[in-house]
């Protein structure tokens, strides 16, 4: 097996992330585009919903269908098998010429999108030594991040070119054959390895990562306890009794990353620019200037992920958030009243991103990665992601109709509740992960029934 740099196997293995970013960011700012074609629709805003919620559609399918098939066949093929979808689905996008075309290739986006929510978690945290692991799962969130900001300076670039929204969508085939040209290179997991009797294989792989030899013996033994424990594996164990705490955990945390309204805040970022008088096109600059502010407050959380406990991370964001969010619906309701309210809207704004990025956003990745028992990763990290997917579908499908329903200031104070309520949520059902092999984990949550029982 040909030795690589860690560098290079947490870069592609987390390079799924870049084009989950791009292809969920990209399209608000085509659609402006796209509008334009004199295409034969019935009802334009209808059509419109269907083009954006088709990817979320395929994210759900896509954890729920791809992701578990990594148990059985690998998460690098699996991988591999993504980056082929991205593919086909960026050049169907970037091709289209018609709704309906658009809407399938959008779907199809969206299932290589959940299907790399699925497998990137579950693949960095089992490639990487317990001490740096929130740092190197973080880099999901980090390329996340990227991948929008990439889609903002697109959208931004491109917005004078001829036939410019099929190159804002039909870019996103580079960095998926960046991802299948890479990930041909990547290893295997050494816990898939050694769950499927590929010791030596998995020996390998470890050495790449870990120059402690005494470790690597260490480890070897622990993931051999974990993986020949008797349970029946599949879905009778995720929702047996044994891995209900962790099923509760990721379901929860998976659920509130969403309801907190991290997108719907990136969403109505513009809108709230151009209220306080920025000009459509300065508005859109500042998009981009809020895509990079993202991405380094994302870096310095990557930094700094393996230091602090991560259910502390988890209050800590959800009490700034929540109060960011009261101050910035304040400042939309008091708009009307005192000129300085708009400022003080987009200074929430700003912080509640700040929050979002260094706490929820990468957090609920991580953990949802580092949490499932081994026989179960693959299926219980596609759990946790298709239910995110399906959280986001919802907040989306939503986010108008109670817009209209509260008004702009009002419809925030809901996810500023949603955040306070995950203070409690966090406090009863969330367990500290930080530090612990993925072995401690499981040993640690399998004591928590036991002891639950007696
Ligand atoms: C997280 C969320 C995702 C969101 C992204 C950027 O990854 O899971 O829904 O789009 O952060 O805010």
């Amino acid at each position: 097996m040909r030795k690589l740099s860690p560098t290079f196997i947490y870069f592609f293995g987390a390079l799924g992330g870049l084009l989950f970013g791009y292809d969920t960011g990209v399209i608000s700012g085509a659609l402006l585009f796209i509008e334009k074609e004199s295409w034969q629709v019935s009802s334009w805003a209808w059509m419109e919903g269907w083009i954006t919620a088709a990817v979320l559609m395929g994210a759900v399918i896509g954890a729920v269908v791809i992701g578990p098939m990594s148990d059985r066949f690998g998460r690098k093929r699996l991988l591999l098998l993504s980056a082929v979808i991205f593919f086909i689905g960026a050049l169907g996008s970037g091709l289209s010429g018609s709704a309906e075309m658009l809407i399938v290739s959008r779907i199809i986006l969206g299932i290589a999108v959940g299907s790399a929510s699925a497998l990137v978690p579950t693949y960095l945290s089992e490639l990487s030594p317990a001490k740096i692991r929130g740092g190197v799962s973080t880099m999901f969130q980090l390329m996340i991040m990227t991948g929008i900001l990439l889609a903002y300076i697109s959208n931004y670039a491109l917005k004078g070119v001829s036939g410019n929204w099929h190159w804002m969508l039909g870019l996103a085939t580079v960095p998926a054959a960046l991802l299948f040209v890479g990930g041909m290179f990547l290893p295997e997991s050494p816990r898939f390895l050694v769950r499927h009797n590929d010791e030596q294989g998995a020996r390998q792989v470890l050495a790449m990562i870990n120059d402690d030899s005494d470790s690597i013996d260490a480890e070897i033994s622990d993931i051999n306890l974990m993986a020949n424990e008797e349970a029946h594996g599949g879905l009778q164990e995720l929702f047996g009794k044994m891995s209900r705490p962790v099923l509760i955990m990721a379901i929860g945390l998976a659920i509130f990353q969403q309801v907190m309204g991290c997108n719907t805040v990136l969403y109505f970022a513009p809108s709230i620019f151009v209220s306080v008088g920025f000009g459509a096109s300065a508005a859109l600059l500042a998009h981009i200037g809020i895509g990079i502010f993202n991405v380094i407050v994302t870096y310095i959380a990557m930094k700094n992920m393996d230091k602090v406990n991560r259910r502390w991370m988890l209050n800590f964001g959800a009490w700034g958030m929540g109060i960011s969010l009261v101050l910035m619906s304040a400042g939309m309701m008091l708009d009307t009243h005192f000129g300085f309210a708009k400022y003080l809207a987009v200074i929430a704004l700003t912080v509640y991103i700040a929050f979002f990025s260094a706490t929820w956003g990468p957090v609920m990745w991580v953990m949802i990665g580092e949490s499932f028992p081994l026989r179960i990763r693959g299926l219980g990290n596609s759990f946790g992601a298709a239910v995110n997917w399906a959280a986001n579908w919802i907040v989306s499908l939503t986010f108008l109709p109670l817009l209209s329903f509260f008004g702009t200031g009002k419809i925030f104070l809901i996810y500023a509740a949603c955040c306070f309520l995950s203070i409690w949520f966090t406090s009863k059902k969330v367990i500290e992960t930080k530090g612990k092999t993925l072995e401690q984990i499981e040993a640690e949550l399998h004591h928590r029934v036991h002891h639950l029982e007696s």
